[in-house]
């Protein structure tokens, strides 16, 4: 779980890295898109299910961020291992803020909607549930088409690490990754880089939500069953504190309708 204040702060992160990294024709449609639809983009999960990652308010954004910070740092371990530059950090910090872009849903359907199932809701802990309203499309090819349908066109080098950001994991992106002549590798390591940063920034959100309860380090917490999307009603005092602060009126919006 995050506090508004962490909310808040991811997305003015999340800012910075659009408008820090990528050219100014593209940043500026990007930061449209995205302030187009910020209070879905500022409270959507991760995940629509408690045992994947970051399924919680804020934890999209929050995910994205941390993807967007380990590229960077990776993309230096690969340079300092001898990669040949095939790509530049625009094309790394692009591919990691969008990787996960087709998770948003379409603009008009969101994808991960509040679970109305009052059984799964308390014996499963779901606050969450898949919008079935959505016709199936991957999370990579639905998210390039909502970029592309916003004039925002990437690379072939963030195609291809967004479509296969997933690696091997995704049976899907093998004929991409599983060569056995040198032509027919990936001419840009982008991919590789943008992957591993990816499982990193998950398997980080698994280790600080599940590792301790799993060691039996920490009481497995319950999650509040009564409120929407987890963010606790009663507590008033740290959520007043919040408010005051937070400069973003539409995210002040949400959390005082919480
Ligand atoms: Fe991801």
């Amino acid at each position: 779980m995050l506090t508004p204040e962490q909310i808040q702060k991811n997305w003015q992160q999340f800012e910075f890295y659009i408008k820090h990294h990528i050219s100014q024709e593209r940043a500026d449609k990007l930061w449209a898109f995205y302030t187009k639809h910020e209070e879905r983009f500022i409270m959507m999960p991760a995940s629509h299910k408690p045992q994947y990652h970051n399924c919680f308010p804020g934890g999209y954004i929050d995910h994205v961020n941390r993807v967007v910070e380990a590229a960077l740092k990776i993309d230096e371990v690969w340079r300092s291992f001898g990669m040949i530059d095939t790509y530049t950090t625009e094309e790394l910090v692009f591919s990691a803020i969008n990787h996960d872009l087709g998770k948003f849903g379409t603009e008009e359907q969101e994808a991960y909607i509040e679970q109305t199932d009052q059984w799964r809701r308390d014996k499963l802990n779901e606050t969450y549930m898949f919008n079935d309203r959505l016709e199936y499309m991957s999370v990579p090819d639905r998210g390039l088409h909502l970029l592309y349908s916003n004039g925002i066109i990437p690379t072939k080098n963030e195609v291809l690490a967004i479509k296969l950001h997933d690696g091997l994991y995704d049976e899907s992106n093998k004929p991409y990754l599983v060569n056995f002549t040198p032509e027919t590798k990936p001419r840009t390591s982008l991919i590789y880089v943008l992957h591993q940063a990816d499982l990193l920034a998950t398997r980080i959100e698994f280790e600080k939500e599940w590792l301790p309860k799993l060691l039996g380090e920490k009481k497995v917490e319950e999650k509040p069953k009564s409120t929407n999307f987890n963010l606790n009603k009663n507590n008033s005092g740290v959520k007043q504190k919040a408010l005051k602060k937070l400069a973003n009126p539409a995210l002040a919006d949400i959390m005082k309708n919480l």
